[in-house]
């Protein structure tokens, strides 16, 4: 399990939502409320959400819905992960081929 006070967040200088935890790719990632998946994702070191058609590791770029990097499947529904808050016990994938 990632503990987001020991990635790449800084200091306990901002007030924070309550912490929750979801699971991705079957890692269980902790965070808080009212962040983005992707900025969970990246605060715990996963930079990477889905693989492209051709087999290439992909995600996050924009952090604001423009670039399609961040597509992750919840409940098999496609979704951008910089746009979809976190929520406790939210299950969350990679999209496209498995590799
Ligand atoms: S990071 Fe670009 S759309 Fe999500």
């Amino acid at each position: 399990m990632f503990n987001p006070k020991d990635t790449l967040r800084i200091g306990d200088k901002f007030q924070r939502g309550n912490a929750v935890e979801f699971v991705f790719n079957g890692i269980t990632v902790e965070a808080y409320e009212g962040e983005s998946i992707a900025t969970a994702l990246l605060a715990a070191n996963i930079v990477s959400t889905k693989f492209s058609v051709g087999g290439y590791p992909r995600g996050p770029v924009c952090f604001m819905g423009s670039c399609q990097e961040c597509v992750v499947r919840i409940n098999a529904r496609k979704m951008l992960a910089c746009q979809t808050k976190v929520a406790h016990g939210l299950v969350v994938e990679f999209d496209g081929p498995k590799i």
